[in-house]
């Protein structure tokens, strides 16, 4: 492990994402800033980090005796001068992405890895708001992050070796495992999961299934986990559309554009555990 890793990281973007990687960095002992332009968003962020932490304490995946890193919450993006790091997770729009990433990457300066986790969007298209596209790498963290221990890792045409391999020095010391794959709109996982969880949502919008019944199909016939309509609300159904829509856009692939169910439940706020209902309802709306 390199030593350097246990300082402190900034994560910007307090939501699913963001407070899942947090929540991983600082039961790994590395400290986190965490920024968000939304005060709701880092008062959330900071009360599912906490109940995170508990859930993966509990789950024994957090490695024991480690002191825990700090947590610090900011609006102020200049919060992430001095990181290490900045992973960045804010919401799925390329001109989000985009804006966020150039305004790091004017505050931390050159040779400091700016990581993007995104469902879907090219590294290759993110460089062109960095100044250094060399320092620009991509992930794909799992939901919930503390917990899956794999991590897609996309290299983007002008990614360095050296911000290639602080990245994989800092996922070591998380001890998430990585799969680097080539620099493409979604990547591996993406590819095939977002359109198949578009797919279910369109079965239950046909009425050919409930929700329950496909989720217990691909479970029962075909081993999958916890069933697509049950990945796509944790998830956050407004995410899977967003990239949904990137994928779409990028591939051509109708099979990527949103179905009219998912579409409806995004409109009514419907956007799974995080609003405490999707296709199913949940008592605990945070995980
Ligand atoms: N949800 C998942 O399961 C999942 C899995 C892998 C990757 N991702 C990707 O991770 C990223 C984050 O997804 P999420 O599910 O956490 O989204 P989310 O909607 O839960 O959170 C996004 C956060 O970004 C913040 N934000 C927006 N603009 C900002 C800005 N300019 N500066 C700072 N913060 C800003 C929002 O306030 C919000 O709190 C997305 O690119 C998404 O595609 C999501």
């Amino acid at each position: 492990m390199n030593e350097q890793w246990h300082e402190r990281i900034a994560v910007v973007g307090a939501g699913v994402m963001g407070s899942g990687i947090a929540t991983l960095a600082i039961g790994h002992g590395v400290s986190v800033v965490l920024v968000d332009v939304d005060e709701v968003a880092l008062e959330t962020g900071r009360r599912r980090i906490a109940q995170q932490s508990r859930h993966a304490q509990l789950m024994g995946a957090l490695p024991e005796g480690t002191t825990p890193g700090s947590l610090v919450t900011t609006t102020d993006l200049s919060g992430v001068d001095g990181a290490s790091a900045v992973i960045e997770a804010v919401t799925e729009s390329p001109e989000v992405k985009a804006a966020v990433l150039g305004e790091v990457s004017g505050v931390v300066g050159p040779g400091v890895p700016l990581v993007s986790n995104t469902s879907g969007i090219p590294i290759g298209e993110l460089a062109g708001s960095v100044p250094v596209p060399r320092d620009l790498v991509g992930t794909h963290f799992m939901n919930p992050s503390y917990l899956i221990t794999m991590v897609e890792v996309s290299r983007g045409p002008k990614t360095s070796d050296v911000t290639v391999d602080a990245l994989l020095d800092l996922l070591a010391t998380l001890r998430r495992r990585a799969v680097i794959v080539r620099d493409a709109p979604g990547f591996v996982t993406s590819r095939l999961l977002h359109p198949m969880i578009n797919k279910a949502a369109n079965l239950v919008g046909e009425g050919i299934a409930a929700a329950e019944e496909v989720d217990q199909l691909m479970q029962g016939c075909l081993g999958h986990r916890t069933g697509p309509l049950r990945t796509g609300d944790l998830i956050g159904l407004d995410n899977l559309v967003d990239s949904l829509l990137a994928l779409h856009e990028r591939t051509g692939d109708e099979a990527c554009r949103p179905c009219d169910l998912l579409l409806a439940k995004v409109r009514d706020g419907e956007l799974g555990r995080k609003t405490g209902r999707g296709f199913y309802r949940y008592e605990e709306a945070m995980f």
